[in-house]
């Protein structure tokens, strides 16, 4: 990737890397080689600019979260930025939960002073002086790592008192969760940060205007930081330049599953499944059929092989079905029930799920009962039914984005697998022969 402007616009389905363009090349635990490479030459500029200039440039670049959400980030910076406080706080959101993604971690690990400078960009961008990164406990590498960029940044005077001479000052530390999922909702994660246990917090009012012990709050994912600095030092035209229109740069995708070469790849926004499965992830092994993909992690949707041909950004959800979310790509062979794959993505959810509200805590017990029950071959048409209904309800009335999602792969696939699920009503029972099918005769 040569960072002088030779990529191409729009749906190469080659590799092109902003946010891991030193991931592998650099020892990430040498400050120097980041610098050598144009490491915080966008802070730098940010520092020249007015904090207004910044959020201007991010906006004109079109950047949208990461996490999942696809939110403006410029949008979201200048909401922080316009709200009159005596204290503000920039939150790194690394608590990468997701089943199956792991692309936060290969950042973080490859490159953390790309997610550094991008805090300090937001920093300076909205007011803020002190930054945290919550980061999942169990990532011991990532924590590692990023201990050791934060501390060299200090030496180097990236952090701390007057960054590069300036009269901006900004702190950075690590917090650690404790492995549950939800605390990668924002304002669970906030919670746990203040010390009270990780249960998300009624939105409105949203992190940007309430967000840390009240104040003003920019939270923002791993992969939405390390976009910042490219975009601040070569502009935001070229960033727009690659993508889609409505999702301009590149997205990171977790590559896992039935497929040939598992791992991570860079791609811009817009690249069809069928080449993440194919030409990137080297398709099925073992002489195998593909039978569905899940795309955009376990709140993502399930589509099937003739499907592929959708191109992922933040509005394919609405024009084929399938969901870019935080970007994985869950390849899921013929040797594999509908029945038992949801299953056990519902079991996930009910282990996961906080509790704080009802349709959520029991919403997802009662799915993975009656997804049992099917497993057995003790399952109805009105159970099959009755998984609508709770969907719709959990969707409706569940807290946070938690419940909300649950609904999104359940009814994708119940919608496309609707005749597997049904021939466990009857004998012979699961058609791949997963399940234990004990209904008497
Ligand atoms: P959301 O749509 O409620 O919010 C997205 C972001 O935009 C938040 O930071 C929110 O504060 C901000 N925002 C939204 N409306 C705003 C407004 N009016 N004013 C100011 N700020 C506003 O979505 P949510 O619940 O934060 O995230 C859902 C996404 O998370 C899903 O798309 C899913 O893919 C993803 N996800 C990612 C995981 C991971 O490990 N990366 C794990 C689980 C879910």
């Amino acid at each position: 990737f040569d960072s002088g402007g030779s990529v191409e616009a729009t749906k190469s389905t080659s590799e092109v890397r902003i946010v891991l363009r030193n991931a592998g090349s650099i020892d990430p635990r040498n400050l120097e080689e980041y610098i050598a490479l144009d490491g915080y030459q966008g802070l730098a500029k940010a520092l020249r600019m007015t904090p207004e200039e910044v959020i201007e440039e991010l906006k004109k670049s079109n950047l949208r979260g990461r996490g999942g959400a696809g939110f403006p980030t410029g949008l979201k910076w200048e909401f922080t930025q316009k709200v009159r406080s005596d204290e503000k706080f920039v939150i790194c959101n690394a608590d990468e939960g997701e089943p199956g993604t792991f692309k936060d971690r290969l950042i973080m690990e490859g490159d953390p002073h790309s997610v550094i400078e991008g805090m300090v960009i937001a920093g300076y961008a909205v007011g803020a002086s002190k930054g945290y990164i919550y980061i999942r406990g169990e990532y011991f590498e990532s924590v590692s790592s990023l201990r050791d960029a934060i501390s060299k940044a200090y030496e180097y005077g990236l952090l701390g008192q007057s960054v590069l001479g300036t009269e901006f000052s900004f702190d950075l530390s690590v917090r650690l969760g404790a492995g549950a999922y939800v605390c990668g909702e924002e304002t669970a994660l906030i919670e746990s940060i203040e010390g009270k246990s990780g249960r998300p917090r009624l939105k409105p009012p949203y992190p940007p205007v309430s967000g840390l012990y009240g104040k003003p709050t920019v939270v923002n994912n791993v992969e939405t930081f390390a976009c910042v600095p490219p975009i601040i030092d070569k502009g935001a035209g070229w960033f727009r330049s690659i993508g889609t229109q409505s999702s301009p740069g590149t997205k990171v995708f977790s590559l896992c599953g039935d497929l040939v070469k598992r791992g991570i790849v860079e791609v811009p926004m817009g690249t069809s499944v069928r080449d993440l499965v194919h030409k990137f992830g080297g398709g099925i092994p073992k002489g195998r059929t593909l039978k569905m993909v899940q795309t955009g992690g376990a709140a993502g949707t399930f589509i099937k092989p003739e499907e592929m041909d959708a191109e992922l950004d933040f509005d394919s959800f609405k024009k084929s079905g399938a969901s870019l979310g935080s970007g994985v790509i869950l390849a899921i062979d013929e040797t594999h029930c509908a029945v038992d794959i949801a299953k056990n993505l519902m079991e996930f959810f009910a282990h996961e799920s906080c509790g704080k509200c009802s349709p959520c805590r029991e919403g997802t017990r009662v799915i993975v009962y009656i997804l049992d029950e099917f497993s057995k071959g003790r399952g109805t048409v009105e159970m099959f039914n009755q998984l609508y209904d709770i969907s719709e309800t959990m969707e409706e009335s569940s807290f946070c984005g938690l419940g909300q999602s649950v609904p999104i792969p359940l009814r994708s696939i119940l919608d496309r697998f609707k005749d597997e699920f049904l021939s466990h009503l009857n004998s012979p029972g699961c058609p791949v022969g997963v399940c234990e099918f004990d209904k008497p005769e």
